[in-house]
């Protein structure tokens, strides 16, 4: 019976009962607050108290809105428990750790695997190139079947590189170039077709936004993503609102995955409620699509088996248990829809100024440094906001040392700061105790206000018709 709380609930663990209880709350209170009809509240409210009922026997605490059950949840197939573990999902990147989520025990919970010296030498080898140093400091951290798509660019066969952007605003964070800055450095050392979709449908069915307004950030987002560099001849933008109702191609595929993937899966994996639309119920479908190179048969020559590798962060689930919700169902179509199953890079996530424990929010500038933040304002965030781990006093901090492993300007720098050496450097003086949080913040400062002015400038000579030059569905610079 849809209404009641299905025997899937014993499988969950402790976090995710309590994830589905909370969600239930708000549910009931959105009910009760809309003046919805009786009935429908008085079903929301009994499975509110039927999962209330799951959790307490699960954990055998009694549910309390706002307090995990941090110390139940169990890595290891629940043989281990764990006092301070991560939950990763696109909303809530959330530990206890102020070093931030333990990316090592993720990748066991999620069964990828790491992306370790030996992979990293195999890229390095087969590229002829020095690895990006989001390789060379483990910010790409975990992958699925990377060394198939070296298996075959070795044997001189060709794969494309996908990735994305949901336009939910106009503004982006730095955080939202990790993927981006990365994928541009893989398009340019395999010299790969890259595909890359904008997602103004979902903002559309998740945000309070309408249609124009999605298509528009599209537009618009479009211009940050060009301005890191992207070649026009080896790069295809789509809005998906735009470029779906064109394509043959993509709409299969889309139907195809529909085809093989049903209600209670998706209900497993992302966690959507009867009460969410059917837009969102589908949706995965066409972040899905992208990963088959018969959805773009302009650029593929019509070829269907050619193999697709995503880099994208961690975050890239929606309200899910899984590390890559939406290519973990991918993979899990492909083989029955007669397609490759896509190969994925990982990264972890750029953290809030406030620290590793909390997320960057585009409603609360504070949070991050913008693209389109002024010298100024980069300056004072950082000063203001960034979170030490320097010590109380002067004296205490070159007495003991501060602490790199949870100071946010240290891990700003681990992504944007290029020299090794002085990386290494800035840690060990850090550390000693030698260098003040203020003569570290300055370093950041000074790394991140070039490099954003930079990118500002880019993006001013990116025009609408360049925009459109990418957006227009056409033949690439390959041979397929
Ligand atoms: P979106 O717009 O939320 O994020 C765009 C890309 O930025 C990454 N990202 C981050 N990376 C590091 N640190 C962060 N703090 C951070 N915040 C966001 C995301 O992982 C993502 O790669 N539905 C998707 C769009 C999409 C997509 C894809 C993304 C469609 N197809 C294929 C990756 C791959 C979305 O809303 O992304």
């Amino acid at each position: 019976m849809a209404d009641s709380p299905n025997c899937d609930l014993k499988s969950l663990s402790p976090l995710q009962l309590f994830e589905r209880v909370t969600e239930q709350g708000e549910k009931v209170r959105a009910l009760k607050a809309g003046k919805a009809p009786k009935d429908e509240i008085d079903t929301a409210v009994r499975m509110l108290l039927s999962l209330k009922q799951s959790y307490k026997t699960t954990t055998g605490q009694d549910y309390q809105a706002g307090l995990p059950p941090k110390d139940l949840v169990s890595i290891n197939n629940g043989t281990t428990k764990e006092e301070d573990e991560d939950f990763v999902d696109p909303w809530t990147v959330q530990t206890s750790n102020a070093k931030g989520v333990d990316y090592d025990k993720l990748i066991v919970r999620f069964g990828s695997s790491k992306i370790d010296t030996d992979l990293i030498n195999r890229i390095e080898r087969a590229t002829g190139q020095k690895p990006h140093r989001f390789l060379r400091r483990g910010i790409f951290f975990s992958h699925r079947d990377m060394d198939q798509i070296l298996d075959a660019y070795e044997n001189k066969k060709s794969f494309y590189l996908y990735t994305g952007r949901g336009p939910s605003s106009q503004a982006l964070h730095v955080g939202h170039l990790i993927p981006f800055i990365f994928t541009k450095w893989l398009q340019e050392v395999f010299d790969v077709p890259l595909v890359i979709q904008l997602t103004d449908d979902e903002k559309y069915l998740w945000k309070d936004l309408t249609t124009e307004k999605a298509y528009e950030y599209a537009r618009e987002n479009a211009k940050d993503i060009i301005a890191c560099g992207f070649d026009v001849n080896k790069t295809f933008m789509f809005s998906d609102l735009d470029y779906l109702g064109t394509s043959t191609g993509f709409y299969k595929n889309i139907v195809k995955v529909q085809k093989h993937v049903t209600f209670n899966q998706v209900k497993g994996i992302f966690g959507f409620t009867d009460s969410d639309c059917i837009g969102k119920i589908s949706f995965p479908a066409i972040q899905a699509a992208p990963s088959f190179s018969s959805s773009f048969p302009q650029i593929f020559n019509g070829k269907e088996n050619i193999q697709c590798l995503i880099p994208c962060a961690i975050d890239q689930a929606r309200k899910s248990y899984y590390l890559d919700p939406y290519f973990r169902m991918t993979r899990d179509v492909a083989p029955r829809i007669g397609q490759p199953k896509p190969a994925l890079l990982h990264s972890v996530f750029f953290p809030a100024l406030q620290g590793a424990q909390t997320k960057m929010s585009a409603s609360d500038p504070n949070s991050s440094i913008f693209l389109t933040d002024t010298p100024k304002q980069i300056k004072t965030k950082i000063n203001k906001h960034a979170f030490s781990g320097g010590r109380d006093t002067i004296e205490e901090h070159r007495k003991y040392g501060g602490n790199c492993d949870v100071d946010v300007s240290f891990m700003y720098l681990t992504f944007f700061l290029e020299d090794d050496d002085r990386l290494e450097q800035l840690k060990q003086a850090y550390t000693s105790g030698e260098l003040l949080t203020g003569e570290l913040k300055k370093v950041l400062i000074e790394t991140l206000q070039p490099l954003i002015a930079a990118h500002q400038e880019r993006r001013k000579q990116v025009t609408d018709e360049m925009v459109t030059q990418f957006m227009t569905p056409r033949k690439l610079a390959f041979e397929f």
